[in-house]
């Protein structure tokens, strides 16, 4: 499979918004209610929002495509206000890595998590940190086969008003 990744623009935010939406829902469906599924799709999903973040020069959103068609997306950025604490390291926050079902297990995520290192890499980056759902193994052990560990600290992640707890992962670099 032939992948390459370049940087979202805001002629993007349709099928950004697009993919966003079907991959959440695909990902935690049945983790929580249909009416808290739908409200946080609506809310943190929607098309306002992802021109608004692609808008935002610090927000880092790479799409990733394979024969003209969009197979998955990534978006990370230097923001220390869910986890404080990172402030003390030039820290880049992994904040999204989704891959469209269809393409799973095709090598997609791994050139995703490549470009992170990368540019981690050219702006001397310390650390790079993320936040991955307890019961997400499938995702964990993907994480973990790129060096990240369990940090032991949590943080709260609500899905509507279904609670949920995500692990905090973090890679030193
Ligand atoms: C976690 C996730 C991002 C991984 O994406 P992916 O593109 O399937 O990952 P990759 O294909 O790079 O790697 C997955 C596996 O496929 C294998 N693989 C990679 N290229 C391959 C190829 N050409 N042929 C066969 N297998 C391949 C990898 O070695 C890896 O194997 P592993 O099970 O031993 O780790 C994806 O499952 C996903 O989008 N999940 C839902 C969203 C999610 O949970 N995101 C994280 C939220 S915190």
């Amino acid at each position: 499979m032939n992948i390459t990744t370049r940087r979202a623009t805001l002629d993007d935010a349709p099928q950004l918004a697009d993919i966003a939406r079907r991959t959440f829902f695909d990902t935690f469906t049945g983790t929580c209610t249909e009416v808290d599924m739908a409200s946080f799709l609506e809310a943190y999903y929607n098309l306002d929002l992802v021109k608004a973040e692609l808008s935002n020069e610090q927000d880092m959103y790479f799409l990733a495509e394979s024969g003209g068609q969009l197979v998955g997306y990534l978006r990370f950025m230097e923001d220390y206000a869910s986890l404080p604490m990172m402030k003390q390291w030039k820290a880049l926050e992994l904040k999204r890595i989704y891959v469209d079902k269809p393409f799973h297990g095709q090598g997609v995520a791994q050139v995703l998590i490549d470009l992170v290192f990368t540019y981690a890499a050219e702006h001397q980056y310390e650390v790079v940190w993320l936040g991955v759902w307890e019961h997400n193994k499938k995702a964990q052990r993907f994480y973990e086969k790129y060096g990240f560990v369990n940090s032991g600290h949590t943080h709260y992640f609500p899905i509507g008003n279904t609670p949920q707890t995500d692990f905090w992962f973090w890679k030193y670099l």
